[in-house]
């Protein structure tokens, strides 16, 4: 027996066996899932993705390993005589077959391994960071975030130039943590929902701008924001404003607006008291030009000593205002408003809008739970309260509840505890505090000036309202904010997102 064997006798041993019978079979699986893939051209498929550039590489290597363990293992037994079989030799002697044959295998498969592990790292690198694995390959986990960003101006942007960037060091550090999210996932130990801000984010210098020109100028621009009142008719209530985004860098001299805390010339500093930074307690700015520093504290309520030392101090970027540049979820008030303005539910069906509203805004367990309760809280309101409206225009209200039900599932996802309050969006101050976390009268500096308050600082109002209420600028300072719902001069005094939450207020 021990003559016909064609390599030494330390690679027969079971170890080393069932190393190179796993290894071969893994190979052998990844050429042909790789020759189907390129034959038909599949659709990337984040499942089969997986296994091909991370499970049967594993168990390659696996199997690889497993060799030279049983072949030391053997050699050691050989040594101390508890096994028969030629003394181990560290020499090579190519003149007896059975080393040539085994510089031969070992050689020839090393190449073909480099070759291949090379091939295969390459492609595990490129799907590891693909919009097809990170979106969908924990499908329920990262639904939300998915579903969002593909209705968001960055749909065509991979989640890893804003999530992970260039560089080994980041590389490494996102698929660290990216192991322990796939360990999550498979223990079901995730948090729902997801907590932001995210520790490890990358500084917005090495995301955004990538693409987006700090220094650029973006002058002003127009927007509009379409509303509708929660009463009988659904009134519209489009505002018009101008706002002034401005930017810029030293060189032009450009440098106001919005775009002036884009850290062109200037640092922003701030300590947040809470870990969703809402409440923002103490800011520093400091002009790198001419070394002027500003300090704003919280004069209500200031920080103890103690906070001052432990508390995290944030550089502002990008993200401090663009904090959902991808993931919008919108509110229900918004996503109804949004709908009705474009015609997808027909505005002259009575009281719409609040209904719309108040059947997306109840608690659900489940997407299907949601959409159910949607058709039924629609069609009941409508047979107790509009008997006739519901006998005559059955189509509109169809064509209502299938839009509501959508909106639903772009926005708020039960599953994950996802909805527009988990997540606050920073950039205006309508439904949180926004722009108002630092621009208010709480915040103070020693030489007793706040951070601007005054509705034109940053937009001014080209018109307002709809109808007999109508009212359009004739100055460029704009109008003066007439509140849509008679509140008195309430909206000067508290948060608009006090009242405003996202649904009706
Ligand atoms: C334009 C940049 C950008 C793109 C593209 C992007 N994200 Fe995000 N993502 C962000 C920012 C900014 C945050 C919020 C960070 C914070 O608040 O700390 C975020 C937050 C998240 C969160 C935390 C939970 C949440 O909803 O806020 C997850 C999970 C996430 N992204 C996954 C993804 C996935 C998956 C993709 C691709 C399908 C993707 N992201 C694409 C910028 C981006
Ligand atoms: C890989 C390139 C890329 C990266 C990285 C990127 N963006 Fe963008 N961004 C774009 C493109 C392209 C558009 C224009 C989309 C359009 O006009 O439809 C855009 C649009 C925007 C807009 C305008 C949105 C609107 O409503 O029209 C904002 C704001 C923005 N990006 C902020 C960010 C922020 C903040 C980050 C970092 C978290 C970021 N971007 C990262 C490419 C990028
Ligand atoms: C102080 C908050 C704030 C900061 C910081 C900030 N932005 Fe903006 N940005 C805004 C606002 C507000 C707008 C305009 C309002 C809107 O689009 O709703 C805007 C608009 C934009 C637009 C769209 C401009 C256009 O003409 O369409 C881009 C792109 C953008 N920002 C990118 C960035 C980038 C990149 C950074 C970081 C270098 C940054 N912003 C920092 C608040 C900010
Ligand atoms: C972390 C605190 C902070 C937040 C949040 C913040 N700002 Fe500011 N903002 C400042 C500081 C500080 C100044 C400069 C005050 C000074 O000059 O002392 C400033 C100044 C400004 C100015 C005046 C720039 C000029 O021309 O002099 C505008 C406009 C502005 N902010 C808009 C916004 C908007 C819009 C948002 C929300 C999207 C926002 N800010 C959010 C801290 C903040
Ligand atoms: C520090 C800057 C700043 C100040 C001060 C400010 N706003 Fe705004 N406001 C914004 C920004 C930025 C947006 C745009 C948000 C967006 O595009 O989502 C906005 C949006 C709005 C909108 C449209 C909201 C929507 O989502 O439909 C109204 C109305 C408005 N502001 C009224 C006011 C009034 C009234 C005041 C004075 C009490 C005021 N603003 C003060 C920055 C400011
Ligand atoms: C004291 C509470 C309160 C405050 C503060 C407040 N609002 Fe309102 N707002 C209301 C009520 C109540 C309505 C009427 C809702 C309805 O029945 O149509 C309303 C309606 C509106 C509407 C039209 C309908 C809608 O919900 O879209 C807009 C736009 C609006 N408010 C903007 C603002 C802005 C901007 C601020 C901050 C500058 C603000 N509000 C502050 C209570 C408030």
């Amino acid at each position: 027996m021990k003559h016909s064997r064609k390599l030494p006798t330390a690679y027969y041993n079971w170890l080393t066996m069932t190393g190179a019978y796993i290894s071969s079979v893994s190979l052998i699986l990844i050429m042909l899932f790789l020759g189907v893939n390129l034959l038909f051209d599949l659709a990337p498929n984040p499942y089969l993705g997986i296994i091909l550039f991370l499970v049967l590489p594993m168990i390659l290597m696996f199997g690889l390993i497993l060799v030279p363990i049983g072949v030391i293992r053997t050699n050691r037994r050989i040594k101390s005589g508890e096994e028969s079989g030629h003394p181990p030799s560290l020499k090579i002697d190519l003149g007896k077959p059975s080393h040539r044959r085994a510089v031969q295998v070992v050689g020839f498969s090393s190449v073909i391994l480099l070759f291949a592990g090379t091939i295969g790292a390459y492609q595990m690198y490129h799907f590891s960071e693909s919009v097809a694995f990170c979106g969908t390959t924990c499908h329920e986990v990262m639904k939300p975030e998915y579903v969002a960003y593909q209705h968001s101006p960055h749909a065509r942007v991979p989640c890893a130039s804003c999530h992970i960037g260039g560089g080994a060091n980041w590389w490494a550090k996102s698929k660290v943590s990216g192991a322990y999210q796939v360990y999550s996932v498979l223990t079901n130990n995730y948090p729902r929902p997801i907590p932001t801000p995210i520790e490890n984010m990358r500084p917005a210098q090495e995301t955004c701008e990538q693409c987006h020109w700090p220094n650029k100028y973006y002058g002003a621009q127009q927007k509009r924001y379409n509303h509708f009142k929660y009463d009988e008719t659904n009134t519209a209530w489009p505002i018009d404003l101008m706002l002034k985004t401005g930017g810029g860098d030293e060189r032009s001299g450009q440098n106001f607006g919005i775009h002036w805390h884009m850290n062109v010339g200037n640092d922003v500093e701030y300590i947040p008291r809470d870990d969703k930074r809402q409440d923002i307690a103490w800011v520093r700015v400091r002009d790198r030009n001419n070394g002027r520093s500003l300090v704003y504290e919280d004069t209500e309520n200031p920080l103890t000593p103690e906070e001052r030392d432990t508390l995290e101090v944030r550089t502002m970027d990008c993200m401090d205002c663009h904090n959902r540049p991808s993931h919008v979820y919108k509110s229900p008030d918004k996503s109804i408003d949004l709908a009705l303005s474009v015609g997808k539910i027909d505005s002259t069906l009575p009281n719409i809008k609040s209904i719309a509203v108040a059947v997306m805004d109840k608690e659900y367990t489940s997407e299907s739970e949601a959409h159910d309760s949607v058709a039924s809280g629609i069609t009941d309101y409508y047979a107790v309260e509009y008997p006739e409206v519901l006998e005559s225009r059955h189509e509109d209200i169809t064509n209502a509840i299938a839009t509501v039900q959508e909106a639903f599932s772009q926005s708020i996802f039960p599953e994950m505890k996802v909805r527009w309050d988990v997540y606050p969006n920073n950039l205006g101050h309508l439904t949180s505090p926004g722009c108002f976390r630092c621009h208010n009268d709480r915040l103070v500096a020693t030489t007793g000036q706040s951070m601007a308050t005054e509705c034109t600082t940053c937009h001014s109002i080209l018109s307002q309202g709809s109808g007999e209420f109508a009212e359009v600028a004739s100055t460029p300072s704009g109008l003066d904010f007439k509140h849509p719902e008679d509140i008195d001069e309430e909206w000067r005094e508290t948060l608009c997102s006090d009242c405003h939450t996202g649904v009706q207020p």
